[in-house]
């Protein structure tokens, strides 16, 4: 089986105390971020200040998620800071194979997102640039969301072409993400599960264990 990554997001964490729960998802693979500007989402959350000071105190490695725009100016900053993966979403940067290059070359992995309602096809041929894509389950913008079924074939459409490309690519979902959702997910292709309020809402070691027990069955 393939490894698979349980990437809880803290836009469901407490803002105020944030320090104790990025300890408390200590078990996880990674952090996943959600960076939010009001423009390409409706909802606004974060930047390069905070993120940089969870960089510094989280134990756990920084997944990054930009629902911004113009992120060919923002992303790179977000690898330089040390983030561990910075993701962007496809309709946001002006050149994603640049980008791309450009965040790979500041040691960070590159991802590409796609919102439901994105055409993954122009994008499938640029997967040799990229080392995750990450396919939305509920539109950006908002934590608490329905798993987005009709996503599936999306998700199965770029598994394929990461077989065929024979590329060590992970493919990420996020949104809506809970023990009754993850398996369809794993199930369709998806290796890297972001999950915001499915682990805050109990105890979040007991919950990350939960969602990976339910993405191997
Ligand atoms: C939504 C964010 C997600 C969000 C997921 O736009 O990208 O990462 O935190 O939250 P849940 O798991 O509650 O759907
Ligand atoms: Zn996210």
């Amino acid at each position: 089986m393939t490894a698979q990554r349980i990437n809880p997001s803290i836009l469901s964490a407490d803002f105020v105390n944030l320090q104790s729960e990025l300890e408390a998802i200590s078990t996880a693979d990674l952090v996943h971020v959600d960076v939010m500007d009001n423009h390409f989402v409706p909802n606004l959350t974060m930047g390069p200040p905070i993120v940089e000071r969870i960089q510094g105190v989280s134990p756990v490695p920084l997944d990054v998620h930009l629902m911004i725009s113009d992120a060919d100016r923002w992303a790179p900053g977000y690898a330089d800071l040390g983030a561990y993966s910075v993701t962007f979403h496809a309709e946001a940067a002006e050149d994603p194979v640049a980008l791309a290059r450009a965040l790979r070359a500041r040691g960070a992995r590159a991802g590409i997102a796609l919102k439901p309602g994105t055409d993954p096809e122009p994008y499938l041929e640029l997967l040799p640039e990229f080392d995750q894509v990450l396919v939305m389950t509920v539109e950006p913008g908002f934590g608490g969301q329905s798993f987005m079924h009709d996503m599936m074939p999306k998700l199965r459409r770029v598994a394929e072409a990461r077989a065929r490309f024979g590329l060590d690519l992970w493919l990420q979902v996020d949104g809506g993400i809970t023990v009754d959702t993850i398996g369809i997910a794993a199930e369709a292709g998806a290796d890297t599960f972001v999950a915001g309020s499915a682990v805050y809402s109990g105890v979040p070691e007991e919950r990350i264990a939960e969602l990976r027990t339910a993405a191997a069955a």
